[in-house]
């Protein structure tokens, strides 16, 4: 893949500490199809048993059906039948936060089935709310209202509480339940990376005596690792296998709601605005508007960390600011700039090269993401009806001369 900054990369004169070089190689290796539960992660017992254990199983059989409406809906009224049995409501308002997490991932794990098998089987929309039940409503209800979060299936569910390393929760069976497992795996990895270069930025950003230096080598050490964890996706994920479970990420067939996509990474913002905020300001403001926009589809906590960075008179809220009205100017004090000018020209090549292992992880997702959905015509989650996928995927891209 072209990076078209390569020259710019700044060979570094000490090093920086490694994370476990073998988990990006676990993922796509198509050594097992089967999923080594290793710690059991039950919050709503028997509720959560249903989804790690039976839900792929039962998806499989109402595919196979030749009555696949009739299926669907048994499936639905079996689901809130379970439900009627148990005080869950109660249970899910008492558990600690991370059981919690989990919790509201299996609801919404379900609700989304629902939907999504609902139009598999071709059901009327009225009969699609009939077969999410009035029971599993009430329960995702609850949990959207314990934990702000838009009412489907999100980003946050998909990949940051579900337990993916010790319990996960997939759709398929069999390689394709593997190759999902992995495909989300993939990303919290990366999101692990994020996580780790938005935390050097920020103490670059606002640590007194901060050494710039540092934080930036571990910035784009942690860059280059999210996009060696990218690569992995393009080389060895499988198209056909990626194919079976992307169609139960899809948009909420019945009602206007985006699907669990990347594009809701809070922590992908966070870095770009910290390393690149004024630029994309000039350069791409439809980023910033965005994400107010889209504000709910994201991780709550982070991105309203991000927003308290650009409007800190604000307090927080997701209300577009005023200088994207063009009524203020920018707040550079959300990104490094201010800390930028104070140093020579050794950070600024540093910069540069965090700002190209961050270039190139877009440019390579762009790829990925022509190679395995755009091309095969496999339908957008994240986009709109009335935005283009090419300006979603460039929505982070900086002309080069800004780079410099
Ligand atoms: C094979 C793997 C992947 C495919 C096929 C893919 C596909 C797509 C597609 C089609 C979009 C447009 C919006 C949508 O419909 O969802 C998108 C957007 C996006 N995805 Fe992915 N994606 C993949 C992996 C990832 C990973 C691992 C991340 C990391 C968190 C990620 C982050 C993003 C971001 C930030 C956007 C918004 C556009 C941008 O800033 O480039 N994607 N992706």
């Amino acid at each position: 893949m072209k990076s078209g900054c390569s020259s710019m990369v700044t060979k570094l004169p000490f090093s920086v500490p490694e994370q476990p070089p073998c988990r990006t190689q676990e993922i796509f290796s198509h050594l097992t199809d089967s999923i080594d539960r290793r710690e059991r992660k039950r919050p709503l017992g028997l509720l959560s048993n249903f989804v790690s254990d039976q839900l792929p199983h039962c998806i499989a059989e109402i595919k196979a059906s030749e009555r696949p409406d009739e299926a669907v809906k048994a499936l639905g009224r079996s689901i809130n039948a379970m439900i009627a049995e148990t005080d869950y409501k109660a249970q899910l308002l008492n558990l600690p936060q991370p059981e919690f997490g989990v919790a509201k991932t299996d609801i919404q794990y379900l609700v989304n089935c629902a939907y999504q098998m609902s139009a598999f089987a071709g059901l009327h929309p009225v009969d699609a709310e009939l077969t999410v039940g009035g029971a599993l409503r009430q329960l995702a209800r609850v949990s959207c209202q314990r934990q702000p979060s838009i009412d489907v299936l999100s980003y946050e569910d998909m990949i940051l509480t579900n337990p993916l390393q010790s319990d996960p929760r997939v759709y398929c069976l069999g390689s394709a339940g593997v190759e999902e497992r992995d495909f989300c795996l993939g990303h919290l990895l990366i999101e692990s990376e994020l996580q780790s270069a938005m935390d050097a930025l920020l103490e670059m950003r606002d640590a007194v005596g901060a050494d710039a230096r540092q934080c930036l080598a571990v910035c784009v050490e942690r860059l280059e690792a999210a996009v060696c964890v990218l690569a992995r996706f393009n080389e060895r994920m499988s198209p056909d296998l990626f194919g079976q479970f992307r169609v139960f990420y899809g948009k909420n067939p019945y009602k206007d709601r985006l699907g669990p996509s990347g594009r809701f990474s809070a922590r992908i913002v966070a870095v770009s605005v910290l390393l690149i905020g004024e630029e994309l300001f000039h350069q791409k403001p439809q980023f910033y508007m965005d994400i107010y926009r889209l504000s709910e589809y994201y991780p709550q906590g982070c991105i309203q960390e991000v927003f308290r960075w650009l409007s800190p008179d604000k307090g927080s809220a997701g209300l577009q600011p005023s200088w994207l009205e063009g009524k203020a100017d920018f707040p550079k004090f959300a990104t490094i700039s201010p800390v930028m000018e104070r140093h020579g020209s050794e950070i600024r090549k540093l910069r540069a090269s965090c700002v190209c292992a961050l270039d190139r992880f877009t440019r390579m997702h762009r790829g990925t993401a022509l190679k395995y959905t755009v091309e095969p015509g496999r339908p957008v989650v994240g986009v709109e009806a009335s935005e283009s996928v090419e300006a979603v995927l460039s929505q982070r891209l900086l002309t080069a001369a800004h780079q410099r």
